[in-house]
C-alpha cells in the first residue's frame, strides 16, 4: 500500500528557540513552527533576531504573533510583518490573530487580502467556528490550557472535526498547548491536521526505553559475532 504525505498529520514545532527548531528539522519530519510572545521571550533575543534565524532555517509555515488589540492596528502589524518577510526572505509568514471580535475583523480583512491567518487562543468550539466563519487558514485550540482548569481539552478537538466535516471547512485545525505524547496520538485519531508540538514532546515521541534496551542488546550481540 502507498500513502500520501498530505493526508498524515502535520507536525509543527512550537518553539521559538532556534537550536531546538534546527535540530528537529534536521530529522525531517517538521512541517512548520509556531511561535508566541512567551516563547520568544524566554530565548532572551529580540523579536527580529527569532525572524531573521527562522527564516533562514525553515522553508514550511511559520506563524508569528501581532500583539495590537484593535483590528485596525492588527492588520497594519499584520502587513508590516508580511512586507518584511517578503522583502527580506522572499517568504510567506503566518499572522497569529487573538481569538476576540478585533480578531475576527481582522481576520475577515487579512483574509480578503490573501494573508494567511492562525487564529489563537481558541477555547471551544463556538470560537472555532467563528474564526472559520471570518476566513481562518488555521485555528489552535489550546487543549493543554483546558486540561489544566480540569476540562477535557480534547473533547473540542472532537466537537471541531466534527463541524469542520460536516461543513467541508477548509480552514486547517491545528492542536495547540500540547502537553505530551498521548495529545498527539488522541490528535492523530481524531483526525487533526496538524498539532503543534513542544520540542520535548517531540523528543519524548522518538523515545522508547524498549528500543533503547533493545539496541543496546543488538550491539553487544554483535561483539559475539566471530569475525
Ligand atoms: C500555540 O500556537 C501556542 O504557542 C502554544 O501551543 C501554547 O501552549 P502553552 O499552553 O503550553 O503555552
Amino acid at each position: 500500500m502507498t500513502w500520501n504525505e498530505a493526508y498524515i498529520m502535520k507536525i509543527f514545532i512550537d518553539t521559538a528557540d532556534l537550536n531546538e527548531i534546527k535540530e528537529i528539522a534536521s530529522w525531517g519530519i517538521l512541517d512548520g513552527v509556531t511561535t508566541n510572545p512567551t516563547l520568544v521571550a524566554k530565548t532572551g533575543k529580540s523579536f527580529n533576531e527569532i525572524i531573521d534565524e527562522i527564516f533562514k532555517l525553515v522553508d514550511e509555515p511559520i506563524s508569528l504573533e501581532v500583539l495590537s488589540e484593535n483590528a485596525e492596528d492588527m492588520v497594519k502589524e499584520a502587513k508590516e510583518l508580511v512586507k518584511k518577510v517578503q522583502e527580506k526572505y522572499q517568504k510567506n509568514v503566518v499572522i497569529k490573530i487573538p481569538m476576540n471580535s478585533e480578531g475576527l475583523k481582522a481576520v475577515k480583512k487579512l483574509s480578503k487580502e490573501k494573508i494567511r491567518t492562525n487564529v489563537t487562543l481558541i477555547f471551544s468550539a463556538n470560537q472555532a467556528l467563528l474564526a472559520a466563519k471570518a476566513g481562518a487558514t488555521y485555528i489552535s485550540p489550546f487543549i493543554g490550557r483546558l486540561d489544566d482548569i480540569g476540562q477535557d481539552g480534547m473533547q473540542i478537538i472532537e466537537e471541531i472535526t466534527e463541524i469542520f466535516y460536516n461543513y467541508d471547512i477548509k480552514t486547517e485545525l491545528i492542536v495547540a498547548s500540547i502537553r505530551h505524547p498521548i495529545h498527539v496520538i488522541d490528535a492523530a485519531r481524531l483526525g487533526a491536521d496538524i498539532a503543534t508540538i513542544p520540542p520535548e514532546v517531540i523528543r519524548k515521541m522518538v523515545k522508547h526505553s524498549l528500543t533503547d534496551k533493545g539496541m543496546q542488546s543488538f550491539l553487544s550481540d554483535w561483539k559475539k559475532v566471530k569475525k
